[in-house]
This record gives structure tokens, C-alpha cells and sequence, in this order.
């Protein structure tokens, strides 16, 4: 059978009374965006868009200190400028802007919020792997027509919608409405984002894990044990071999894990534990801690539920472990019962 394109999809939706309007033209334009990325992305070298902002005598940061690629500036280019106008937002967020960006009065607003991070894996681009797109909606707070970064602080579980976009060998866009997880797959040709798995689900037990081991010794203990006894295998207290992957694109190694299932870990750890933990809560944790959950996986911050966690600022950072429901269980019982 065909399958059918994310228009439909949404607008079936819609007909349901799942969705409105607003909801459906806000991801109709962030898949769009990210169409445009996608092409901007696959031109490489050839688009001139590899490498560092800014100049080689003065590298440009972002608010969290981080050097920015020139992707990670066009990314959120395009993505602002195609959600600026349409009317169905109050205001945006992102990883590359310091603070919130409320819908300038020019245009008309919605009442949603969209946040994201607009080039997840800057690290991948230089090197042709694998990146992405993550997007997170949260409603507006009644009565705020200017939403700054305070309206944004909500727990993961009021989001209305989360996504994120890989861009692999195929474009892949994958949603969920809060009733299931789907993929969509870009058709080049078409230029249409087409449904390829409705509601997948992340098998329950697996034996691979995706944590950069080169961190260990700045782990905490629970998290040192955890790990020893997944490379102890068979033999060792676990009683099964496992392997391992780590792309460094956290969209590629979620992608992966909603594929085949697996255990996703960035714990706290010596040299972040300042900041709180390596990624950041509102625009990377949360959307995919809402994907894996509705894919019937498992979400945490080593000690509780993520989608749980009140916020308290717009760029916070946030141990992470999700995936499998059973694995992350497992990594969680070592640190809230070391016994
Ligand atoms: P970003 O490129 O948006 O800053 O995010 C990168 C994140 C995440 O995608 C990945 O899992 C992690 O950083 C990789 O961290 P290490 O470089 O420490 O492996
Ligand atoms: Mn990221
Ligand atoms: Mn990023």
C-alpha cells in the first residue's frame, strides 16, 4: 500500500479531533524547514556551509559557550524565519538564541511555543555523519502575549507535540502527538514527507548501550558499576554480552535505539557537573523523552522520571538515560538502590 504523507496524516488528525488547525500548520511548517535544511545539509562542501561561524581570528559562541557552526546559524535561520509569521506561535526558543524570541507584533500570534535545537550533533557536520532537528510545542500560558523565557519553563509532560528530524542517508521526520510515536520518510523527488512506521515501539530488553566511555573516570560510582558490569558480559553479573555505539549526535543514536532498542546514556559527571548534567533539558531532553516514552520506552534522569523534572531555566542541563524500558530500569536501580 502507499504510504500516505504527513499533509494527510495530519489532517486525518485534525478530522479526529486530535489536532487544530494551528498545531497542524505549525508542524507542516517545521517539517518544511527542516526540507530546507535537509537540502542545505546534503550540498556539503558544495553549499559552502561547513565549518565555523564567525572568523578564524574571532570564533563565534553561543550563550552557553559553545562554538558555533555555521549549520547550527542557518539551521536556526531558517527555522525562526519560517515560524516567525504564520500566526499560530507566541513565541519561539532555541540552543543558538539567549533567550526566548517572542512573535514580533507585526505578525500574528497563536498560542504555542515552539522550541528547539535547531542542528543537534554540530560535531558530525565536518565529517558527513549523520544530524539532526529536535523540536519540542508547549502551549501558551493564558493571558501572556509576550512570552519570555519564564513561560517556557514547563515539565516535559505538558508538550503537546515533540519531533526531530535525521539527516542520514534518508531525511527522516518522527512525531508524536502524544498518542503514539511515527516516522516519516522524505521523498526527494516528491518533496513530501511520507508515513513509513505508524506507532513504533522500542523492544523492552536489549543488549546495546550508547554512552561515550571515554567519560568514565569523571562518572559517579553507580554509573562506573553500571557500565563494568554491561562490559563484564556473560560471564559477569548481567549474564549477556552487550555492544556498544555512540554516534555523538544524540538524533542519531535516539533513531537508532526507536529502530532496534538500546540504552542511551549522558549521566552527570565530573567535569559537568556544574551545569547539571551535558545535554539540555527543554529542547533535547524532554522532546525525546516524550518520543521514547510513546514508543513505550523509558525516559529518566538516573533518578526519576524526566518528563517530570520542573525547570528552572530555559538552557539547563540534565543527566539523561532513555530507551529500552527494561535496561534503563536497570541503570536507574543503581543509582536510587546501589544495593
Ligand atoms: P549539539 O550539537 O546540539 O550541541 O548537541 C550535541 C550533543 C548530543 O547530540 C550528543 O549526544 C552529545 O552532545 C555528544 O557529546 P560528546 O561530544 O561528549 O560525545
Ligand atoms: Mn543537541
Ligand atoms: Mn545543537
Amino acid at each position: 500500500m502507499k504510504p500516505i504523507s504527513l499533509t494527510r496524516f495530519l489532517i486525518e488528525e485534525q478530522h479526529a479531533g486530535h489536532i487544530n488547525a494551528d498545531l497542524r500548520l505549525l508542524i507542516e511548517v517545521v517539517a518544511r524547514a527542516c526540507k530546507t535544511i535537509s537540502t542545505a545539509i546534503g550540498k556539503g562542501a558544495l553549499g559552502g556551509v561547513l565549518g565555523e561561524a564567525g572568523t578564524a581570528d574571532s570564533i563565534q559562541l553561543n550563550i552557553q559557550g559553545e562554538a558555533q557552526k555555521k549549520l547550527d546559524v542557518l539551521s536556526n535561520e531558517i527555522l525562526l524565519e519560517a515560524n516567525e509569521w504564520g500566526g499560530h506561535l507566541a513565541g519561539l526558543a532555541s540552543e543558538e538564541m539567549d533567550h526566548a524570541h517572542p512573535i514580533p507584533h507585526a505578525f500574528p500570534k497563536g498560542n504555542y511555543l515552539l522550541l528547539f535545537d535547531p542542528l543537534d550533533g554540530s560535531s558530525n557536520i565536518d565529517v558527513n555523519i549523520s544530524v539532526g532537528t529536535i523540536f519540542s510545542v508547549l502551549h501558551c500560558p493564558d493571558e501572556v502575549t509576550e512570552p519570555h523565557d519564564e513561560h517556557f519553563l514547563q515539565p516535559g509532560s505538558a508538550q503537546v507535540c515533540a519531533g526531530y528530524t535525521t539527516y542520514g542517508p534518508s531525511t527522516m521526520l518522527v512525531l508524536t502527538l502524544g498518542r503514539g510515536t511515527h516516522a516519516f520518510t522524505l521523498d526527494r523527488e516528491q518533496g513530501s514527507f511520507m508515513l513509513t512506521r505508524r506507532d513504533l515501539r522500542i523492544p523492552e530488553d536489549t543488549q546495546e548501550f550508547a554512552v561515550n566511555v571515554s567519560n568514565q573516570r569523571h562518572w559517579e560510582a553507580p554509573m562506573q558499576r553500571y557500565v563494568a558490569d554491561l562490559l563484564a558480559g556473560k560471564t559477569g553479573p548481567r549474564g549477556k554480552d552487550f555492544n556498544m555505539r555512540w554516534v555523538a549526535s544524540m538524533v542519531a543514536d535516539v533513531h537508532r535505539i526507536l529502530t532496534r532498542g538500546g540504552v542511551f546514556i549522558y549521566p552527570l559527571d565530573a567535569k559537568c557537573r556544574d551545569k547539571g548534567g551535558r545535554l539540555r533539558l527543554m529542547y533535547e531532553a524532554n522532546p525525546m523523552a516524550f518520543i521514547v516514552e510513546q514508543a513505550g520506552g523509558g525516559a529518566s534522569t538516573g533518578r526519576g522520571r524526566l518528563l517530570d523534572v520542573e525547570p528552572r531555566e530555559l538552557h539547563q542541563r540534565i543527566p539523561v538515560f532513555l530507551g529500552s524500558k527494561n535496561e534503563v530500569a536497570v541503570a536507574v536501580r543503581y543509582h536510587t538502590d546501589p544495593a
